[in-house]
């Protein structure tokens, strides 16, 4: 383990508002800072850092704590490597003692399979180049079919696999990579009889790259019609598919204003090639929340240039939403006369295609133009039809501003007085507040009920006595003076804990207490249960006044609840979920 020294020194040097702001634009709302949740999509900011506190807590999905677990959730890393990351930051050198060593052995070391990567790259790259007559023909399906230069073939590190089943394998031993190693990183195989072979055979190469510079994974493509068209490395301790994207490494530096997002890797090589260096794709997936909000830390604006088919217009379609819902803005472009980007630029040029970006539409005008093609607005029920379906989707639009403008446009479209549309617009946006009330009312009260409390399970048997633990936990991590008083004094002991959630945190406090250091949830709990203690502790911290009082009869209704220990709970709430409880676990078996 790291030394909790390094750990609180870190800790005591990383500014949460520092370290939140370069993900979350920040505003200041009092004494606290709010901001768009990053790690849920939401309209209005639920997220809120706490300097007083130097901690966060989203009132939205719950994830809250401090700066480690900030690093934790947003980088997706472990403790110890969120630890590193913040020391870096914080200019301090982790040096990590005998037992961490022992930590870091059974775990993936990251840089050697970083340096494995490329040191892969750098062979495929190098067998593109090779005299012999295999690796001419690839690299003319490069130069010649698909028309790079070499200059781009450079730039991204193309490269070639050759038909050989032990050729790479051979290299990579060479330079004292074991086959297990290799296996690991999806860059070879191990057959039913346990013989090992390449897993890129005869395939021309697309190494993928991170934000960081780092190769994580790679692509490989035929060169001829037959199938699978690519293979791709499956997700490895370096790479996750669903949260990268292709060329996303040069592309951060020239798409602040606006992003190009393909479906496919040649197509952005041909952007890139023709100039467009703002262009990325996902990974041969279609996109997901994650790559969305990843997109959303480098630009403002993305431009969504599918393929012309009919999966890559409802792939669009797809993109659109997810895209809007992390706060970007959209507009899809639809290539005419050709099947994607890639061929586009080939027929007609750089400066064609820059046209279309400038006339890309918006996602209304998008939307606009397929609503009415799907009608026939001659016929007044069809008419009628198209107008409904343009209101139902006006109304989905969160500023009003917007809406007015684009009631004007289908008011100019379709012949439709102003305020008659917007009369519509309003009545079925108040329909689609009254049904998001609705639906966040029954969420709150499955909540409470606890059917989806995943973090704190045990909470639905009882809520009232839950809720009394939370007190004493958030209490207890907020002020010293009460952890004295309850540990020192035995004022309750784990077997007054009625939720394991709780009792394990209320058994972690203690030794904390007792071995005098500074309680460190991350290293012992989930981001999520780090969240909900931080809950505990926010809702109390105004409680200064009487912080006491509460203390003592949270612990009293503790104290008899337990000794009752009756099975109807301790409230008509306790009673009915503990009644359900059992009918659940009655039909169950
Ligand atoms: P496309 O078939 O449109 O590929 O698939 P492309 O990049 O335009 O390739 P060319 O122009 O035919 O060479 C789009 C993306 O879907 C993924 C790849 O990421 C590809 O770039 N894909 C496609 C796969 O992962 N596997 C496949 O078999 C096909
Ligand atoms: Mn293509």
């Amino acid at each position: 383990m790291i030394s909790r020294d390094v750990v609180d020194e870190i800790l005591d040097r990383t500014n949460i508002e520092d370290l939140v702001s370069g993900y979350v634009s920040l505003k200041r709302a009092g004494s606290n800072l709010k901001g768009l949740c990053p790690f849920h999509s939401e309209k209005s900011p639920s997220f809120t850092v706490y300097p007083r506190d130097n901690s966060f807590y989203c009132f939205g999905c719950g994830i809250g704590g401090n700066a480690i677990t900030f690093v934790r959730q947003i980088e997706h890393m472990d403790y110890p490597d969120a630890v590193v990351y913040l020391g870096k930051r914080a200019g301090i050198t982790v040096v990590k003692d005998a037992a961490d060593d022992a930590y870091n052995a059974k775990k993936i070391d990251k840089s050697r399979f970083y340096k494995m990567n490329v040191d892969a790259a750098k062979y495929f790259h190098s067998c593109l180049f090779a005299k012999d007559p295999a690796a001419q023909n690839a690299l003319r399906y490069f130069t010649e079919a698909r028309g790079l230069s070499i200059a781009t073939i450079r730039h991204f590190g193309l490269g070639f696999a050759p038909d050989s089943f032990d050729a790479f394998g051979n290299h990579m031993r060479s330079l004292g990579y074991s086959y297990d190693e290799l296996v690991e990183g999806f860059l070879c195989g191990k057959s039913e009889r346990g013989k090992y072979y390449d897993a890129f055979r005869n395939r021309v190469m697309f190494p993928i790259i991170d934000v960081s510079g780092n190769v994580i994974a790679f692509g490989g493509r035929v060169m001829d019609d037959s199938k699978p068209k690519y293979k791709n490395s499956s997700d490895t301790p370096v790479f996750k598919k669903l949260r990268n994207l292709f060329a996303l490494n040069y592309a951060r530096h020239t798409c602040s204003e606006n992003l190009i997002l393909c479906e496919g890797y040649m197509d952005v090589i041909a952007l890139h090639a023709a100039g467009f260096t703002n262009a990325v794709a996902t990974l041969g997936t279609a996109i997901t929340s994650d790559q969305a909000r990843l997109m959303s830390r480098y630009t403002k604006r993305v431009i969504i240039t599918y393929d012309a088919d009919e999966a890559g217009q409802k792939a669009a379609v797809r993109a659109m939403g997810m895209l809007s819902e992390v706060g970007l803005e959209v507009s899809v472009l639809k290539i005419p006369d050709a099947k994607d980007p890639d061929e586009f630029i080939k027929k007609f040029g750089k400066d064609k295609f820059r046209l279309l970006i400038e006339n890309s539409r918006s996602k209304f005008e998008y939307n606009m133009e397929r609503i009415l093609s799907k009608y026939n607005l001659d016929a007044q029920q069809e008419r009628i039809n198209a107008l409904k379906e343009l209101v139902e989707f006006i109304s989905t639009f969160y500023s009003e501003v917007e809406r007015d403008v684009y009631i004007q446009a289908v008011s100019k479209q379709l012949n439709i007085p102003f305020a008659a549309l917007k009369n519509d617009v309003s009545s079925q946006v108040k329909k689609r507040q009254r049904r998001f009330l609705k639906e966040e009312n029954q969420k709150a009260i499955r909540q409470t009920q606890g059917f989806s409390d995943k973090v704190n399970p045990d909470f639905a048997k009882a809520p009232s006595v839950a809720k009394n633990e939370e007190t004493v936990i958030g209490l207890l991590s907020l002020f010293e003076n009460h952890q004295k008083k309850v540990f020192e004094g035995k004022l309750l002991t784990e077997n007054d804990f009625y939720t394991d959630l709780n009792r394990r945190i209320f058994i972690y406090l203690r030794d904390c207490y007792e071995s005098g250091i500074a309680p460190n949830l991350d290293e012992n709990f989930s981001t999520e249960e780090v969240g909900r203690v931080t809950k505990m502790k926010l809702a109390r911290m105004d409680l200064t006044e009487n912080g006491d009082a509460v203390l003592e009869e949270a612990i009293a209704s503790l104290k008899s609840s337990m000794q009752k220990k009756s099975a109807e709970g301790t409230s008509t709430m306790d009673a009915l979920t503990s009644l359900i409880e059992r009918m659940r676990n009655s039909t169950d078996n």
